[in-house]
Parts: C-alpha cells; sequence; structure tokens
C-alpha cells in the first residue's frame, strides 16, 4: 500500500502513511500560466493499493479535478486498487432537485470518481440527509466515517461535568450531537432551523429548560458561512447558558465565518483536520487509519 495526496492534504497524507507505517509518494502539482493543471507522481504504483488523500474543501472543483487526474493516472500506471480518501466531500448537500432544472452535483461526483478509476471511497461525517445510506447511490463502496468521538473525547476536561448540554441546531445534527452526548455523558437536544438564504437561517429552541445555567457544546458537522452557529449561538445566549463552546468535523469557514462564529462570546472552536484551519485540534488520521488497517487484514 503506498500513499498519495493532492494538494489539498499533504499534511493529511503524510500522517496517514505515519499511521500506517508506510510509503508517502510525492506527488508535484503546479499550474501553468493559462491555469491547466501539471500534475507528476513520485512513484509509479505498480501492483500496489494506492491510497489517495485529497479533502475538496473551499475550492471543490479544483481540488477534485486533481483528485480525477491522479486516480485515472494511479490506474494506468498499474495500481492495483485506488482507495480515494476524501476527508471532506464535496456536494453532499446538493443531492436532490430541490427545482426544475438543478444539477445534482453529488450523483456527478459519485459518476465521475467511478468512471475515473477510483475503487473504493472512504470520507469522514460526510453530509447524508436525504440520503441516508450513500452506498444506494455510489456505484463502488463507500464508507463514511466519524471523528465525533474524538471531538467528545477532546471536550472532556474542558466542560463543566454534570452540567453539560450539547445542542445540534437542526434535527439532521442529531446524529453528531447524540455521539459527542454520549462522550460526555451529557445530555442533548436538537434545535429547529429555518433557512431563509444562503448565508441567513432561524434558529428555535424547544427544550428551554436544558439550557439556563449549563455549559452548551454546539455540534454540527460543516461550518460555512456561520450563519447556522451565529444564530444557535445567539439563541442559547438568549437562554441563559453558562460557557459557549463549538464544535464541528468540518470548519470551511467562508468569507466571513469566523466572525459570525465568535462575536457572540464563544470560549472556544474546535474543528478536525478534515479542512486545515487554526481551529483542527482534533484529528481525523486516527480513525481513517484504523479503517484502512481493517481493510488490508
Ligand atoms: C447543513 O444543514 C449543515 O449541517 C450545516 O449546518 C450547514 O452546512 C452550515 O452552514 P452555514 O455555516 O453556512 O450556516
Amino acid at each position: 500500500m503506498l500513499v498519495y495526496a493532492g494538494s489539498a492534504s499533504k499534511y493529511f497524507g503524510l500522517k496517514l502513511a505515519k499511521f500506517l507505517g508506510i510509503e508517502y509518494v510525492s506527488v508535484e502539482t503546479r499550474k501553468f500560466p493559462d491555469g491547466e493543471l501539471y500534475i507528476r507522481l513520485g512513484k509509479e504504483p505498480k501492483g500496489e493499493t494506492a491510497v489517495l488523500v485529497q479533502s475538496m474543501y473551499r475550492t471543490p472543483n479544483d481540488y477534485l479535478m486533481e483528485y480525477l487526474f491522479i486516480s485515472r493516472t494511479l490506474k494506468e500506471l498499474g495500481a492495483r486498487e485506488v482507495i480515494g480518501v476524501i476527508p471532506y466531500f464535496p456536494y453532499a448537500r446538493q443531492d436532490t432537485r430541490f427545482k426544475p432544472g438543478e444539477v445534482v452535483s453529488l450523483s456527478v461526483v459519485l459518476e465521475l470518481l467511478e468512471k475515473m478509476c477510483t475503487d473504493r471511497v472512504v470520507t469522514v461525517d460526510m453530509h447524508l440527509h436525504r440520503v441516508q445510506d450513500i452506498e444506494e447511490i455510489s456505484k463502488i463502496p463507500f464508507t463514511n466515517l466519524s471523528v465525533m468521538k474524538e471531538i467528545g473525547k477532546y471536550f472532556r476536561d474542558r466542560v463543566e461535568r454534570g452540567n453539560t448540554v450539547v445542542v445540534g441546531p437542526d434535527e439532521e445534527a442529531e446524529q453528531w450531537a447524540k455521539v459527542v452526548a454520549d462522550v460526555l455523558q451529557a445530555p442533548y437536544m436538537v434545535l429547529e432551523k429555518v433557512r431563509l438564504g444562503d448565508m441567513e437561517v432561524e434558529v428555535k429552541a424547544k427544550e428551554e429548560e436544558l439550557i439556563e445555567g449549563r455549559d452548551v457544546l454546539i455540534v454540527d458537522d460543516i461550518i460555512s458561512t456561520g450563519g447556522t452557529i451565529e444564530a444557535t449561538v445567539r439563541k442559547v445566549k438568549e437562554r441563559k447558558a453558562n460557557r459557549v463552546f463549538v464544535a464541528c468535523a468540518h470548519a470551511i469557514l467562508a468569507a466571513n465565518a469566523e466572525y459570525r462564529v465568535f462575536h457572540e462570546g464563544v470560549e472556544e472552536l474546535v474543528a478536525s483536520d478534515t479542512v486545515p484551519s487554526p481551529y483542527s485540534l482534533v484529528s481525523a488520521v486516527p480513525v481513517v487509519a484504523d479503517y484502512l488497517k481493517r481493510l488490508r487484514g
């Protein structure tokens, strides 16, 4: 087994190779003056399983294209199998045609991976909502791992034991809030979220009594514009929360998301390293490495 990484995930790839005790092969990627990509693999994978790591955040189209070029080339150059490790999987939220004429981006991305010779995909805390089981729509084996237990462990010594509630901003976030709450042996609740536009949401709290005077840990999969977290922080503060912490798997942090997360008074924001950021204090690498070890047998 060899680990290759695209330009989005070199550090993740290096760490993964180290965890697995296998070789990390460098990949040269650069752009020609006209914007086209130049890519060269440091070693041909002849007969080996190639693990290709590329998270697809912030500039998903560039990273996706790079990934597809590399995946196809790995196969051309003799890889026995190509395992795509895509820590942040893009386009998962456009999984249906909400309005006539829309592109169902998720299906297109899945098909591209398959057509460009990826044999198996591994991702982390993918935004699965309408599609609950990604295996149902992916033609290749697809595994969705989670870093939420690790996030829970991170907060064990940070929040007040016995006086903390984990809050998911909406129903979809229940799956993540529950795991973190289990680790902390704390109660959890989910709010009701109404999306008003790309940047604005409104949230309503049902079980108000759980919040007053407690530490609140807000957990979501993605922070993109920060609108969801901003509204959730505001709501729990209104309900007299004690300290407020925020955690997510993928800190995309588009536009002025950091301001929106922090300006109402958040103690700490913690994310995983699926998307590199100053808040990536929890690593998804051990979770992915364990899975790959099991796969190797
Ligand atoms: C969607 O429901 C997701 O779980 C996140 O809540 C959402 O992607 C966050 O986006 P934003 O930070 O732009 O509100």
